[in-house]
């Protein structure tokens, strides 16, 4: 089974999320600069919220999801935010425009922001992203 993981990082903590994912599967984490194979059979995909973007996903990883190869043949959701925790939910909703299919259980940990959510992702946060990946990539 051909696995990818992507992310889009602006302060690292959903990088740093990747990386864990990428170990657990014995993959390299590459962010959204980097495209994804068509024969990919599960693409897990991460990224985070901003205010700047209007409490939303960052326009560049709106925009890879667009343009992804339509013969990717499943996603794996997971985002870190400080706040609101509706970012995986927003990504749904463009993968379903797309019409490639989505697994149902998403990850989501917190990132710290200007004092919110001191130290996270944590230790802890990263071994239960490393956990769901397992999980799911099956
Ligand atoms: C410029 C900026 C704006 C942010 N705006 C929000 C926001 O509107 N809602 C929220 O829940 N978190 C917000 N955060 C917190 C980030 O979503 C959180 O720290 C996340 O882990 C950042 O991921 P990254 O380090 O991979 O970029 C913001 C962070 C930054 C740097």
């Amino acid at each position: 089974m051909k696995i990818e993981v992507r992310y889009q990082s602006k302060t690292g903590h959903t990088a740093k999320v990747a990386d864990a994912i990428a170990a657990a599967l014995g993959v390299k984490a590459e962010p959204i600069t980097v495209p994804v194979s068509p024969e990919t059979d599960m693409l897990f995909l991460g990224g985070a919220l901003y205010m700047i973007y209007g409490c939303n996903l960052d326009p560049a990883l709106v925009r890879y999801i667009a343009e992804l190869p339509p013969t990717v043949r499943r996603a794996a959701l997971f985002g870190t935010s400080a706040l609101m925790t509706f970012g995986n939910k927003r990504m749904l909703k463009r993968f379903r425009a797309k019409g490639i299919e989505v697994v149902s259980e998403s990850f989501h940990c917190y990132g710290e922001f200007k004092g919110l959510q001191a130290g996270h992702p944590d230790a802890q946060d990263l071994s239960d992203a490393a956990a769901w990946a397992k999980r799911i990539a099956v």
